[in-house]
């Protein structure tokens, strides 16, 4: 049985950058337009996953609802595929706890009794708690993801084995080829929706004019011409990356046809088609946000289907362990 089930999920973190959108969302699209008819495909924005970092509750729900919004905007379809909130299902998740933890073996009076953030272990062993749940055979990620995955492959291995079963598929990372979009501000740095600078990132709603000033305001270099040099030229190749990216070409080839022009022209390039790829989004995303009313009735439609599953398994669970 070659039957898929393709899962991944997204932080509540709000409107998506052009990083994201390039670097994973997209790709979300691509496998659901490729995908066969029996395939599965899942999609959840992991609300419980923010609490591993200290946050501002009104804030939060407000962002969390943008990043369901802005998935359903670039075009994934609540009735092909299942688009969730993780945190509509029942869950409780911990990142903090008192642990005793000895600082010198040798002094056992040496204890330090602080609170720690344990989220770095919990949050993977929840991603693998989402991910097992739909009995998933397919995650794109990063390649950020990469241990987490592997201990997620760990965790159904072990609990296969214990109960003597192969309940869990062994779920495969698909790797997503893009190349990494850099900050516009400061081509050191990935472009994130955590650097203070608003400049340094394009998002999924900017209107026209605020992408052509962010892309005229982009960071590259004093050389002559346009080249592909990611070690030397890091502003101008980010900017010939968001360019392929956007078109779906190869880098290299862009780059070609800007060698014999200048910064100037490749901004105005990159600018329009920015502005192209970001049309149709941005005024769905618009669209959907005017409703939240529709946003709701499509969340809870979603939380449903994926309950059904994760159900489901946990029937399975609870048999092949006694419970
Ligand atoms: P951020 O770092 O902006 O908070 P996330 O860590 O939530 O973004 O990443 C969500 C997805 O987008 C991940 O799959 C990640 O690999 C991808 N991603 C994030 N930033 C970039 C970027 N600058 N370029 C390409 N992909 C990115
Ligand atoms: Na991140």
């Amino acid at each position: 049985n070659s039957r898929k089930v393709i899962f991944s999920g997204i932080q509540p973190t709000g409107v998506p950058h052009i990083g994201n959108y390039l670097g994973a969302l997209r790709n979300w699209v691509k496998m659901q337009r490729e995908a066969e008819p029996d395939d599965q495909l899942i999609f959840s924005v992991v609300g419980w996953h923010a609490l591993t970092l200290p946050q501002d509750p009104r804030k939060l729900l407000q962002t969390r609802n943008d990043t369901f919004a802005a998935l359903v905007a670039i075009g994934l379809d609540p009735e092909r595929s299942i688009i969730f909130h993780q945190d509509q299902k029942e869950v409780l998740y911990f990142t903090r706890t008192r642990l005793a933890i000895s600082r010198n073996a040798n002094d056992e009076s040496e204890v330090d009794e602080s609170m720690l953030n344990t989220g770095l272990l919990t949050y993977p062993v929840l991603q693998a708690a989402d991910v097992l749940a739909y009995k998933t055979t397919h995650v794109p990620v990063g390649d950020d993801q990469q241990q987490h995955l592997e201990l997620c492959r760990d965790l159904a291995e072990s609990f296969n084995r214990s109960t003597n079963n192969s309940l869990f598929p062994l779920p495969e990372t698909v790797f997503n080829p893009a190349k990494r979009i850099l900050s516009l501000k400061d081509p050191s740095a990935k472009m994130s929706k955590s650097a203070r600078d608003e400049n340094s990132r394009i998002l999924l709603t900017d209107d026209t004019i605020t992408i052509r000033n962010k892309i005229r305001g982009a960071v590259t270099d004093s050389l002559s011409g346009v080249s592909y040099d990611t070690e030397a030229r890091p502003g101008t190749s980010n900017l010939l990356t968001l360019l392929a990216g956007c078109l779906d070409e190869d880098v290299h080839a862009v780059a070609e046809r800007y060698k014999d022009k200048g910064h100037g022209a490749l901004k105005i390039d990159v600018t329009d088609v920015l502005e192209e790829t970001l049309r149709e989004p941005r005024a769905e995303f618009f669209r959907l946000r005017a409703d939240p009313g529709h946003l709701q009735a499509l969340a809870d439609k979603g939380a449903e289907r994926a309950k059904e599953i994760s159900q489901r398994t946990l029937a399975e669970v609870r048999r092949l362990v006694g419970l």
